[in-house]
């Protein structure tokens, strides 16, 4: 890819773990030439069946910042948890502060806590969902807009999901609020469509990282799925392309869509999912 972002500045969220699509975006934007903010919750978080759900140490996101610098570009890493509005208030102010603005914004920090039988879902994994899908958006957005808005225009690509157009059995709580976040995304890129920014979400299929493990965990404890005959979530023979995706399939995609590339791409839903077969 040509370096398309040059002199833009961009922010990720939940971009802490080395196999991540956070990672894999904030490294693809680096090197479509925007100097790049990673940020992730950085401290110890719920374990589903004995797995940490979240990045637990800031580790990862010097990484990435070395990674990043090493392209040439600025990168910086910040602790954030970005269902604490008033520390993303803070985050963003240092950003404007240090980088004089944000033109790009990719939502990205998701949980599995929501993915159990329907029945055993408790209220907090509910509220945490709900929380770390929805309302981190929401924060991050109402932080990032008049920054946006000063610029003459940006880019936010929401990261909902496969599950956010259709459904898994057991998934309730993610698939909820994976499809608020598409509703979220046509809203943001319509009220502020006049203001210059575009808002997409996208939706990525089965794709090898962390979470998708933590998924594979979650199915083998809470709905009997035997590993010896399943290797992933998705079983290989339902995805045309016959592999899951890899994160930075889905971080050149992000990369493209803060482009010029895309300028008049915006409110929609974008499905990255190999053919998924029940997905299309
Ligand atoms: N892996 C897949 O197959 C897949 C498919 C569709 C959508 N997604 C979505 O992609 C996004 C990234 O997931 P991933 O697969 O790269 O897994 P991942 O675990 O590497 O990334 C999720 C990140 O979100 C962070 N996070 C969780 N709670 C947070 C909080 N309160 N504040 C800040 N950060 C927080 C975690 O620390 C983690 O680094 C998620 O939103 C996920 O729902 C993943």
């Amino acid at each position: 890819m040509s370096e398309s972002l040059t002199g833009k500045v961009a922010v990720v969220t939940g971009a802490g773990r080395p196999r991540g699509i956070g990672r894999a975006a904030a490294i693809e934007l680096a090197r479509a030439g925007a100097d790049v903010v990673v940020t992730d919750l950085a401290r110890p978080g719920p374990r589903v069946a004995g797995i940490p759900t979240v990045a637990e140490d800031e580790e990862g996101l010097q990484d990435a910042v070395t990674e990043i610098e090493s392209m040439g570009r600025r990168g910086k890493a910040f602790p954030l948890d970005v269902t604490a509005e008033a520390d993303v208030v803070e985050v963003i102010d240092r950003v404007q502060a240090e980088f004089g603005g944000v033109d790009i914004l990719f939502n990205n920090a998701g949980t599995p806590v929501g993915v159990k039988p329907f029945l055993e879902l408790d209220n907090e994994a509910w509220d945490l969902s709900w929380k770390v899908h929805v309302m981190g958006m929401v924060y991050t957005s109402r932080a990032v807009i008049p920054l946006m808005r000063e610029r003459g225009g940006g880019v936010i690509i929401n990261n909902s999901s496969a599950s956010g157009l259709r459904a898994l059995p057991g998934y309730a709580a993610y698939t909820a609020t994976k499809h608020a976040v598409i509703g979220l995304t046509k809203t943001l890129a319509l009220d502020f469509g006049v203001d210059g920014i575009r808002a997409v979400s996208i939706c990525p299929g089965d794709i090898d990282t962390d979470m998708t493990d933590l998924g594979m965990a979650l199915a083998v404890e809470h709905f009997g799925v035997d590993p010896d005959q399943q290797e992933s979530l998705a079983p290989i023979d339902t995805i045309a392309l016959r592999r899951r995706g890899q994160a930075s399939e889905i971080g050149k995609v992000v990369a493209w869509l803060a482009s010029d590339g895309a300028s008049y791409v915006s409110g929609n839903s974008m499905l990255i999912d190999g053919a998924l077969m029940e997905g299309i």
